[in-house]
């Protein structure tokens, strides 16, 4: 059986991590409150829903359902704001070089987000062509630390999940590739991504040699 890989959007391929922490942050202020960039990374990997009832716990607040759906639309749109203004260049360091190897070595990938704006931001950075697959917000019931939605890359990639290597900036994202039984790398800070089994703060980090070295080993 082949060895596939699967990326996250956000915070992994494009730092739009700081766009969704911008605007929870002002719906947040605009309800009379704030949290911070610790409690922030809480929401990393989070689907919507679940991120809005974090940051409503957080607050001490309870909205009626249809005040809860009408604030989730204005973060949306807030944050798509950012979104629109964004192009390829927006794509983080040593992410094309990975992206190109695997393209070169014919070894499928598949994007695994939370998102369900990843097909557009995708579109913005010229990316959609080039993936194998992509499973994101839309195509998922249960949001991570919940394998579900790699499980569905994986598949689509038609490979066995001890085959799947996962790249991932949240610490909900890296519990749900080892619950998976995927390879973890996480992206970020290591005492962040402590339960990941290889971390490294970006893309610049990672030689294609790592790389073949995964595509060589089992988890
Ligand atoms: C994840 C982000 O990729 O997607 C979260 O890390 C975000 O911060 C989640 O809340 C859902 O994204 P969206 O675009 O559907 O609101
Ligand atoms: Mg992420």
């Amino acid at each position: 059986n082949h060895k596939a890989f699967i990326f996250d959007l956000d915070g992994v391929i494009v730092d739009t991590a700081k766009f969704h922490f911008l605007a929870w942050r002002k719906l947040a202020n605009d309800l009379g409150f704030d949290f911070t960039e610790e409690q922030n990374e809480q929401l990393k990997g989070v689907s919507r829903v679940e991120s809005l009832k974090k940051i409503l716990k957080w607050g001490n607040m309870e909205l009626s359902e249809e005040e809860f759906n009408r604030q989730m639309a204005l973060k949306n749109e807030n944050y798509l704001s950012y979104v629109e203004e964004m192009d390829d260049a927006e794509i983080l360091p040593g992410v094309p070089k990975v992206l190109n190897y695997l393209i070169e070595n014919k070894i499928p990938f598949a994007l695994g987000s939370a998102s369900k704006n990843a097909r557009t931001i995708l579109k913005k950075i010229d990316l959609y062509e080039k993936f194998d697959a992509i499973v994101d917000g839309t195509d998922v019931s249960k949001a991570k630390p919940d394998p579900e939605v790699f499980l569905i890359a994986a598949e689509k990639l038609n490979a066995e999940p001890h085959n799947c290597v996962v790249f991932e900036d949240s610490v909900a994202g890296v519990q749900a590739a080892n619950i998976g039984k995927m390879t973890s790398i996480g992206i970020g800070d290591e005492k962040v991504l402590n339960e990941a089994d290889y971390v490294f703060t970006d893309f610049t980090e990672i030689e294609i040699e790592f790389i073949e070295k995964l595509l060589r080993n089992q988890k």
